[in-house]
């Protein structure tokens, strides 16, 4: 395949691009229901395959601009063996631009954790990772199909806390095995172990997936949107009692400096690099994605042949109402002197008039030029943002 460049332009006139880089683990053990990430189960010979596919993938690809945040997601990058990481690291670092304070992040699954992995993503450079909790109800993490239980997810939480490596667990909540008061006393035995991040989704029950035909068949019962509105509520104020910054719909830090800065870089559409299948790249103007198939990923690298699916051409609009949805589901939210900078003072005016009546409802705040949600808003950003940007 013919060499590539990556041209990064920043979201902020005047200022250098501070890109991002993705990289997409498509295995599993097993795929759990309700997941709609290109993910297949793991096959061993693939795996090796895919690993040299990628690094074909990664030595395409030039940049002048060098990367702050690497970030190996899923699937189950923790799937990978330590040669694999080490060979997937290394290309990485051979081919491409990339800072040498940058934040490295791993997600990983409980079964893959224990205090020798910990210690060998440390020695490769991670910095932080991303543990797949989910739950700490036996039942429940049965119902989302997982292969851990309730005293593997907290060994695996206790040795992580342990490690050098800073610590963010995944937790999903509503399926309807665990009650309200139940999962609040998950997140507070998450939340008094020595963590430095969790990140708390709602299940969300996507098109295509087990879990769609089972509520399609009424064999599972979603909540209502106004329990849905309890529960985030409730999540929240458990958060806030204990000192915690929420600063986005569902990502919370114990201190602002453990934010996700990978996750940031989406939010602020500062460019990023996406690599393996299914990986979106976005470099401040277009964006494109690669094929999901794992099996056609790998065979189109071996043909020489291009993996990118498709590219979008994003214009004006579609980049000012981007803009909006993702910075209003931040605590930081939107600045009107930024809007008036990229997008035109015209513009941000109008945002702001209609702003007016939402800061009146007590959905949004305006703080000085910034426009933030309030926890109620914050709870229906995706909805405030089309309404903006009209
Ligand atoms: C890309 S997944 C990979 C993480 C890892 N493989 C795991 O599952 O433990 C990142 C996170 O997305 C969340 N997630 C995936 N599908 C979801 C869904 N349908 N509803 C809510 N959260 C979901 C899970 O919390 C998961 O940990
Ligand atoms: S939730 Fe995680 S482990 Fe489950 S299928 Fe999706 S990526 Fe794999």
């Amino acid at each position: 395949m013919r060499a590539r460049r990556f041209e990064p332009s920043a979201p902020q006139p005047g200022e250098p691009p501070r890109p991002g880089l993705y990289v997409h683990v498509p295995f599993c053990a097993r795929v759990c229901p309700y997941c709609d990430f290109a993910v297949r189960r793991d096959d061993v010979a693939l795996r090796e395959t895919f690993v040299e596919s990628l690094a074909g993938e990664i030595r395409t690809w030039e940049c002048d601009v060098a990367f702050e945040t690497v970030y190996l997601g899923g699937g189950t990058p923790s799937i990978l063996s330590a040669d694999q990481l080490v060979r997937v690291a290394t290309v990485l670092r051979e081919s491409l631009p990339i800072v040498d304070d940058a934040v490295w992040s791993l997600e990983a699954n409980p079964e893959d954790v224990d205090v020798h992995r910990l210690a060998s993503w440390g020695e490769l450079g991670f910095e932080v990772v991303s543990l797949g909790v989910q739950s700490l109800q036996d039942e429940t993490l049965k119902a989302l199909g997982r292969r851990h239980r309730c005293s593997l997810a907290l060994s695996a939480l206790e040795d992580a806390v342990s490690s050098p490596l800073r610590v963010s667990a995944d937790l999903i909540y509503g399926h309807p095995s665990e009650t309200l008061d139940c999962w609040l006393e998950n997140l507070e035995t998450v939340l008094d172990s020595d963590i430095e991040h969790i990140s708390c989704y709602e299940l969300t029950v996507h098109e295509g997936t087990p879990f769609r035909r089972l509520v399609d068949d009424g064999r599972l019962k979603l909540a209502r949107q106004d329990e849905r509105a309890v529960w985030f509520r409730a999540t929240h104020e458990v958060f806030a009692a204990r000192g915690w910054t929420p600063y986005e719909v569902s990502n919370f830090a114990r201190r602002p400096e453990w934010r996700s800065e990978h996750n940031r870089k989406y939010w602020l559409h500062q460019p990023y690099l996406g690599l393996g299948p299914s990986a979106h790249s976005f470099d401040g103007r277009r964006r494109w994605w690669n094929v999901r198939g794992t099996e056609d990923y790998v065979a189109r690298l071996q043909d020489g042949c291009e993996v990118v699916e498709d590219t979008e051409l994003l214009s004006d609009e579609d980049l000012l109402l981007e803009a909006i949805m993702l910075r209003l589901r931040t605590v930081d939210g939107l600045s009107l002197r930024w809007l008036g900078e990229r997008h035109g003072a015209e513009r941000a005016n109008r945002v702001k008039a209609r702003a007016q009546r939402h800061v009146a409802s007590g959905l949004l705040n305006l703080d000085g030029d910034v426009l933030s949600p309030s926890l109620q808003g914050l709870a229906m950003a995706d909805s405030l943002a089309p309404d903006l940007a009209a």
